[in-house]
């Protein structure tokens, strides 16, 4: 199994990153290949709309998104990372989402496969917010639903905490870290 956790924190070491992590650490640890790719370390240009994808599938803008592209064909399971910012995910993580566009463009307009040979991808969404309204996660839900289903993915689970704010809460919560981890062994079996 390839696990690839994709985080999207601005913040180095942030809640969503030690909780990404711990995810990745329980997947190793039942045998799965995992890797975290931390999005504010690369070069990712949101989407111009040159609309280029839509002839062959492909997004010409040279930047690190195109090895993230041939990352996102060859995985089994994605996790994406996110705190909330302004009730959504935040700018680094809806940029990655809108250079998805292309894979968008390859499964509904050119009929393409996305991942061939995998039948059942699963998509994992971990998010954290700093106040507890009780529809913090509505926004960003319903953006990696869409997200997940481009990339010829299921939303398989999310984990959501509210009331997480300052650096390192998430540490602090009773649940979380656990949670994570065990999500991160269950993701190492194949469904
Ligand atoms: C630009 C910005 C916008 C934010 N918007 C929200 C918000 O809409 N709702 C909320 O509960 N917390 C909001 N927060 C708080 C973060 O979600 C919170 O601090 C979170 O723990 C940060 O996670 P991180 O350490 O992984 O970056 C915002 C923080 C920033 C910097």
């Amino acid at each position: 199994m390839q696990v690839l956790g994709v985080c999207g924190s601005p913040r180095r070491n942030g809640n969503t990153e030690l909780l990404l992590k711990e995810l990745l650490r329980g997947s190793k640890d039942a045998g799965a290949q995992a890797e975290e790719i931390l999005l504010r370390d690369l070069k990712v240009t949101p989407c111009l709309e040159i609309y280029a994808c839509k002839k062959d599938g492909q997004c010409p803008i040279p930047d690190d998104m195109q090895t993230l592209y041939v990352k996102l064909t060859e995985v089994d399971v994605l996790v994406l990372a996110s705190p909330i910012f302004f009730y959504t995910v935040s700018a680094h993580t809806k940029a990655f989402i809108d250079r998805c566009q292309a894979m968008w463009a390859r499964k509904y307009l050119l009929k393409l496969p996305i991942a061939p040979g995998k039948l059942s991808r699963r998509g994992v969404f971990l998010a954290v917010g700093g106040t507890k309204g009780t529809r913090l996660f509505d926004g960003a839900l319903l953006t990696v639903k869409y997200f997940f289903d481009a990339l010829d993915m299921t939303l398989y689970r999310s984990l959501l905490y509210p009331s997480i704010d300052a650096k390192g809460d998430i540490i602090k919560h009773p649940t979380a870290m656990a949670e994570a981890y065990a999500l991160g062994r269950e993701l190492a079996q194949e469904k």
